[in-house]
């Protein structure tokens, strides 16, 4: 792998390298490192742990986890912790320690050599220089300027992170980086240009836009996001997906907050670009931004080294409560300790801090609470200590109290929640445990269908026996969302016998309603469907059951449809329903909390039909 590029790097250079280089001082820029006789310990950065088994030996100059295996040097650290190449971590450390490297004249040939994600990183650098040349040099960014000056940005944090301006043309940056001789592949596989439909030539894909640079943990620059400077839409546009950006394992701004987290031992996790800078203008330099997406592993891996606590801030009560729910499990087994900052009505990060002030923010953020308290803490407030409230509190919880792996830790929020709400442990414990399987049974089904959509080489075997198993369970469910895509004169019956209602499968459902919201009538509705659908296994199944012709008529089409309410165990649910209201009534919390068990047994309950339970009586 590093051959290639070895070539170009003389052997003594590498030495040189090695030896300037401390293993302990690079590794400590990412893992929280504790001298312990002649070795340094840590937490591992490539596997989930509590208890550190990463070990670096500076006399040996290697590192092992005792834990997941993992070791090598300092150029085998880099390269599995910034995903980077062996040359590209020679490269990395030569700049570091100041080592000139030679760099020969290259042929077309061994320019080709030169791996492609280097090729990207130097796009992008360029891409950035010149952004941000057009922002502060010249008259084009005049208007970006005075944007960025209105919103209370200094000239100092637009240098700090190269803030640019895209300019409004079709063809500035694609212009300036062929003069440069890089092939438009290139700058279209950088994501910077987008191929026309005539397939003549390339369009720039950032155009008349505010730029922040994107950059990773080792400072190369990966993507961009592009903000326009009115009420035009979209108001972010972002760069594709590519071999050097993934937005799962970025962060914005992190790299620069780094030194910051280590002094804190936290991280301020926001939710725009603009957050992020504002904070950091105000001296609240530990904060980082998500790049449009819920926080992942991924992300915890990269900060977990650095921080012990991250502390999340959230604009509005419905977003934070669906991510603080959606992630407690992953935080808990990462170890990182998480809280949850709500922010007053109406205010984000930015504006929240640009009228109050740092200290006002600090207090704030003081104030955080752990997410799990978070979540017990709004679940009470919503819906109070009556019966009835404590039950919904019960059902609130009950997701993510079962989503922690550790039974300790488990067990611990267990018995805080049973003691806040004066229920006995073991009856909340029963509700988690009966929760825990319905998790183990829908992490199943998701095993399988995400199995239906591998190559079929890869999973054939396993997939005709687990084929079987399954069969009927969601194919009715599959037939009328395959229906509604492809024989539209049914949309309105199927809207009208309200069977959406009664499919069990979230990811059906969530197409079936998207189909009526959004009747795609023609091919290119198909399509069109499809650009609203974010995320990558739901495109998967519109796309099969689109793709599948059948002969569809009117009368089977109906039969489908009434089997599938006929068959539902909604009838037995709407019974159930009636009874616990009626327990209810009498107070009789262990009638209610057994029906409860049963009407999970039954059906998958979402929070809301819960609700409408509560709701009823
Ligand atoms: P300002 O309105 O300029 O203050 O930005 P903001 O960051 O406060 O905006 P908002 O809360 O709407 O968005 C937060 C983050 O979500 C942004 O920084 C983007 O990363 C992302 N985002 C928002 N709108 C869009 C969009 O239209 N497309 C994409 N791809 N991302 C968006
Ligand atoms: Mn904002």
């Amino acid at each position: 792998m590093g051959v290639l590029l070895a070539n170009f790097i003389p052997e003594d250079k590498i030495e040189e390298i090695k030896n300037a280089a401390d293993i302990v001082e690079v590794v400590s820029e990412y893992v929280l490192l504790k001298k312990t006789g002649r070795n340094y310990n840590g937490l591992c950065p490539f596997h989930s742990e509590k208890t550190p088994s990463f070990t670096v030996s500076p006399e040996k100059q290697i590192f092992h986890c005792f834990g997941c295996s993992t070791g090598g040097n300092v150029f085998s650290f880099l390269m599995k912790q910034d995903g980077l190449s062996f040359p590209e971590s020679v490269r990395f450390l030569a700049r570091r320690y100041g080592i000139d490297l030679p760099r020969p004249e290259m042929t077309g040939k061994m320019r080709q050599q030169v791996s492609e994600r280097e090729q990207l990183y130097k796009i992008n650098r360029d891409a950035m220089d010149f952004f941000h040349g057009k922002l502060v040099g010249g008259s084009q960014g005049d208007k970006a300027m005075v944007y960025l000056k209105r919103r209370g940005f200094s000239r100092e944090i637009i240098d700090r992170f190269y803030l640019g301006y895209a300019p409004d043309a079709w063809d500035a940056l694609l212009n300036y980086l062929k003069h440069k001789r890089v092939p438009a592949e290139m700058i279209e596989k950088a994501g910077l240009v987008i191929a026309r439909k005539d397939k003549n030539g390339f369009y720039d894909r950032f155009r008349n836009r505010i730029i922040f640079p994107i950059l990773n943990m080792s400072r190369q620059t990966v993507g961009f996001g592009g903000r326009v400077m009115d009420d035009s839409l979209p108001k972010y546009l972002n760069s594709p997906e590519t071999p050097v950006y993934n937005k799962r394992r970025l962060l914005y701004g992190l790299y620069a907050a780094r030194n910051k987290c280590r002094e804190e031992g936290s991280v301020y996790i926001v939710e725009g670009y603009f957050d992020q800078l504002a904070l950091y203008q105000r001296g609240v330099e530990n904060a980082a931004a998500t790049l449009g997406t819920a926080l992942t592993p991924e992300h915890i891996h990269l900060m977990k080294g650095f921080v012990k606590r991250a502390v999340l801030i959230f604009d509005s009560d419905e977003a934070g409560l669906k991510a603080s729910e959606r992630s407690v499990g992953m935080f808990v087994s990462e170890g990182v300790e998480v809280h949850v900052v709500m922010l007053p009505k109406g205010h984000d990060p930015d504006s929240y801090i640009s009228e109050f002030g740092p200290e006002a923010f600090y207090k704030l953020a003081g104030n955080a609470l752990e997410v799990m308290s978070f979540l017990m803490t709004t679940a009470e407030k919503k819906h109070g200590l009556s019966v009835n409230g404590k039950l919904a509190i019960l059902e609130d919880l009950r997701r993510p109290l079962a989503s922690i792996e550790d039974v300790n830790p488990r067990q611990l929020y267990i018995k805080e929640l049973s003691e806040r709400l004066g229920i006995d442990e073991s009856a909340v414990l029963e509700k988690v445990r009966e929760t825990i399987a319905v998790l183990k049974r829908e992490h199943e089904i998701q095993a399988r269908r995400a199995e239906r959509f591998t190559p079929p080489a890869e999973s054939m075997t396993i997939h005709k026996k687990r084929a079987q198993k399954s069969r009927a369970e969601n194919r009715l469910e599959q037939q009328i969302v395959a229906m509604m895509l492809q024989y539209p004169e049914m949309l309105l019956e199927i809207e009208k016998s309200n069977v959406l209602d009664y499919f069990m499968d979230n990811t059906l459902l969530f197409i079936g309603k998207l189909i009526l919201e959004h009747p795609p009538g023609t091919e290119k509705g198909i399509s069109n469907l499809m650009s609203m659908v974010d995320d990558a296994e739901k495109r998967n199944i519109l796309a099969s059951l689109s793709i599948k012709e059948e002969m569809w008529n009117q009368r089977d089409c109906r039969k489908i449809i009434s089997k599938l309410i006929s068959h539902s165990p909604k009838r037995h649910e709407i019974s159930l329903k009636a009874q616990i209201s009626a327990a209810e009534r009498e107070n009789n919390q262990d009638l209610v909390l057994k029906l409860l068990g049963e009407l999970q047994k039954i059906t998958v309950l979402n929070r809301k039909q819960m609700n409408d339970v509560l709701k009823e009586h």
